[in-house]
């Protein structure tokens, strides 16, 4: 039998991209969020797929990636759906409108999207007020930007960090997303060094140690991979999150939409991204919890970041394509994958491609 989503996905897909997506969000938040969900799965997960990453328990490996939900607005209807984590975000310090609308594309051909949403925002004290207002169950991050016309970059991350260290299981600051001008300078490293030093002292200030990762891009030089590496070592930072869109466009889209500015996400991602993530595993020396996202699909693509390096992965695109049934099948996918392999915990399994997999792109100088 065709699930719910399926059934639905014709007539949300006649509507413009964004007005779908404020019109799921908005039925999540009105607690109708089982029209495109499907009852809500009460089984927990199996053991074999749980983690325990910076003191936090993670039920399950499979998070989604920011951009969903902006402002905060229902994470624990998301986490419901079966996620092991979420992320909210990115907000700015102050609310914003984000560039002009349209703004986001379905490459229905290549099950991908572009955005150009620009930060669209409702800003930092919606989104800790909504924070302090849930009864916290569920591990929920906060992705952290900075505002268009900002004239101080690091007091905006600051201002993040500060206003919601204590509302979050974990922080990412964002200098990967591509539709902010100058945004993807800062993973450079003469700027991201002295950036992430002054946020690590922010942190301390205010007395929680809640994980701060950062979130890059999958337009990088292998230089700019080898000093991002080196920055994240050197500065104490507790993850990073490889990747964000990517500005490329690979030769095989055939999407009327391929040529709109902005960010591409979904499967024509996963290669580059998971390819960055081996290379950042490597180059971290494996000290370093990593998040892979880009293109997952399906439970070999979420396994591939696992072996590539990932100790969680997140998604968003393959999403709105499959429905919320994407993510009890992902989950499902890798134990099975798991038990073929021999492997006891997704732990034993992070990075094991490297194991086997000689192949070194770019070492430590
Ligand atoms: C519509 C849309 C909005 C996004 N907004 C954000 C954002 O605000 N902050 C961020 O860090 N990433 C954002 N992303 C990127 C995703 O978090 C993710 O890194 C990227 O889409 C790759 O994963 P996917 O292929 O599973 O979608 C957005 C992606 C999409 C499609």
């Amino acid at each position: 039998m065709p699930r719910l989503y399926q059934l639905i996905r014709p007539a949300l897909w006649r509507l413009p991209a964004e007005t779908a997506h404020a019109l799921t969000l908005r039925a999540f938040e009105g607690g109708a969020g089982w029209f495109f969900g499907g009852p809500v799965s009460r089984e927990p997960d199996p053991p074999i797929l749980a983690q325990c990453l910076w003191g936090v328990n993670f039920p399950n490996p499979v998070g989604l990636a920011a951009g969903y939900d902006k402002d905060a607005r229902v994470p624990d209807a998301m986490r419901r759906l079966g996620f092991g984590f979420v992320e909210v975000g990115t907000v700015t310090p102050r609310p914003q409108p984000g560039n002009p609308k349209p703004r986001l594309f379905r490459l229905e051909e290549d099950r991908a999207v572009i955005n150009r949403m620009g930060f669209n925002s409702g800003g930092l004290d919606a989104v800790a007020e909504r924070l302090a207002r849930r009864v916290r169950s569920g591990i929920v991050g906060v992705n952290l930007g900075k505002n268009r016309d900002t004239e101080d970059t690091a007091a905006d991350y600051a201002e993040g960090i500060s206003r919601t260290a204590r509302l979050a299981d974990y922080l990412v600051v964002n200098v990967s997303s591509p539709n902010t001008p100058g945004l993807r300078d800062l993973q450079r490293s003469t700027l991201l060094g002295p950036l992430l030093q002054r946020l690590m002292d922010v942190r301390e200030a205010t007395g929680c140690r809640v994980p701060l990762l950062v979130k890059i891009a999958p337009d990088l030089t292998s230089e700019e991979c080898r000093d991002i590496a080196q920055v994240a070592l050197d500065t104490g930072i507790d993850g990073l999150i490889v990747s964000n869109t990517t500005v490329a466009r690979p030769p095989e889209l055939v999407s009327r939409h391929a040529h709109q500015a902005g960010g591409l996400s979904g499967p024509p991602l996963a290669g580059a991204s998971t390819a960055l993530l081996a290379d950042i595993y490597r180059l971290t020396q494996r000290r370093l919890p990593l998040i892979g996202v880009g293109g997952i699909a399906n439970a070999a693509d979420a396994y591939a970041k696992i072996r590539a390096g990932a100790s969680l992965v997140q998604l968003y695109t393959a999403l709105l394509y499959a429905g919320p049934d994407l993510i009890g099948q992902i989950k499902s996918g890798l134990v099975d994958l798991l038990r073929r392999d021999g492997f006891g915990s997704i732990a034993e399994a992070v990075g094991s491609a490297h194991d086997t997999e000689p192949a070194q792109r770019f070492t430590l100088a």
